[in-house]
């Protein structure tokens, strides 16, 4: 298996381009089950996840074509046409690997009128349940069955009626299940207390674009009128503003100076606000933002909540940072039980946190020294990564398929700000 190797100590400064986002991605991608017109979607990140999610759409005997990149590119376009549907099981052998393929759910049971996904089980960041998928679509007159690790959901004859559902807890992906279920159903369905994060604005973009009638995008309350048929389209994915916040830590933690082009600052502001607090310079730009790192960095105390608050996608990488900080932060982590798994790693390359349930107390240290370190899921291992950047020597990150699931050439970008990183193969 392949390795990173990281010579910490070096300043990065430069540009980096920000890729499409992985989770805009994999919510627009379903999308093209909604029409048997062809669905373009440009500036799709070249990832693991994604080459994984084509491969399930193919399943279902979707076509799908990719043109007009150069490998040297980063981002590239599909074209995605789902003609005729042959298949509407989603197996358990790519609903484990991942868990986004719950997302064909919605899409499928509204132009199928029924559609089988295996469970997804656990998985590394917690229990990680689909109750909420299910209470939505069955507000909006799905009848759903549980049997043989399998959910199927079925759709009344003449498809489903739509309905009203209120989310007891802001859910992202039930949300933009349970949006692609009622875009074409026979009447209204409203969402009350609705994810609202960029992604989901990005889906009900997309959503418009194709035909679509919904009302309250960017807030709470969505309110959908069912249309009769979507069309084909073609849609640019937003950009990552996980992955930017990502390198935006990167580049503090060496007090360094880059520009994140096409980063949207509008996006990523409880990140902004936090890099600020802890007394990094960031600044919007045209097509992008600077991020800049000069004198000592400070504690930060905040919790993870959804958006607009700060996202627990980029509580690991935050983390790293902070261990840099003078004074002693406080990160709560309110969404998932279990995302906590980067913190002994860190600890080994000299860091001080201790957690005790959902807190963590992250003790700022003067140096993190190199070391060999792996992490069970894509953001921790992206903490590792940023710790490596500033720690005294070699450190070497294991595991590098998470990564792969959500960083676009990583360590080809971070080459390009002037970090010492290489891709090793076998282990
Ligand atoms: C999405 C993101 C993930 C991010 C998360 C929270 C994708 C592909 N993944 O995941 O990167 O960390 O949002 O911003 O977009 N819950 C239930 N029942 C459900 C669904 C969720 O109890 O049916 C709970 C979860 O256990 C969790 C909370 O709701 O505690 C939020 O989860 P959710 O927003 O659904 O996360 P995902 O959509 O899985």
């Amino acid at each position: 298996m392949d390795k990173i190797i990281i010579e910490g100590g070096k300043r990065l400064s430069g540009t980096i381009p920000v890729s499409g986002a992985k989770n805009a991605a994999l919510t627009l991608l379903p999308c093209a089950l909604l029409t048997d017109e062809p669905l373009t979607l440009r500036n799709l990140p070249r990832l693991a996840d994604i080459d994984g999610f084509q491969h399930l759409m193919n399943q279902f005997g979707v076509s799908t074509t990719i043109a007009g990149s150069r490998p040297e590119d980063f981002g590239r376009v599909m074209t995605l046409a789902a003609t005729r549907i042959t298949n509407s099981v989603a197996p358990y052998e790519l609903v484990r690997k991942m868990r986004a393929s719950i997302l064909v759910l919605g899409p499928m049971l509204a132009r199928m009128g029924e559609a089988t996904v295996s469970l997804p089980g656990g998985c590394a960041i917690g229990n990680r349940p689909i109750d909420l998928h299910l209470k939505a679509l069955e507000a909006f007159g799905a009848h759903i069955e549980l049997a043989a690790g399998y959910v199927k959901a079925i759709a009344p004859d003449g498809g489903l009626p739509g309905g009203r559902y209120s989310f007891p807890v802001v859910s992202v992906g039930a949300t933009e299940n349970a949006l692609m279920a009622a875009v074409t159903a026979r009447g209204k369905s409203t969402l009350h207390n609705a994810a609202r994060e960029p992604e989901i604005v990005d889906l009900c973009n997309l959503l418009a674009a194709m035909g679509a009638e919904i009302e309250g995008i960017g807030t709470s309350d969505l309110t959908i009128h069912g249309v009769p048929r979507l069309h084909g389209a073609t849609y640019r994915v937003m950009s990552d503003r996980i992955e930017a916040g990502s390198y935006a830590c990167a580049a503090a933690i060496t007090g360094g100076d880059v520009f994140l082009k096409h980063a949207v600052i509008e996006e990523m502001e409880a990140t902004v606000q936090a890099l600020r607090d802890a007394g990094v310079h960031v600044e919007p730009r045209p097509d992008g933002v600077q991020v800049a790192a000069d004198g000592p960095l400070r504690a930060v105390t905040l919790s993870t909540a959804p958006y607009p608050g700060f996202a627990t996608d980029m509580q690991a990488q935050l983390m790293a940072l902070l261990c840099r900080a003078e004074g002693a932060s406080v990160l709560t982590e309110t969404i998932f039980e279990n995302r906590y798994m980067h913190v002994p790693e860190l600890n080994r390359m000299g860091a001080h946190i201790e957690t005790s349930g959902r807190t963590a107390i992250v003790h700022g240290v003067p140096r993190l020294t190199g070391a060999e370190v792996m992490a069970t899921d894509l953001r921790a291992s992206m903490s590792l990564v940023i710790a490596g950047l500033a720690a005294e020597g070699e450190t070497q990150v294991h595991r590098l398929y998470h990564l792969d699931r959500g960083y676009e050439r990583l360590e080809e970008k971070l080459a390009l700000l002037g970090a010492q990183i290489e891709r090793l193969g076998g282990d």
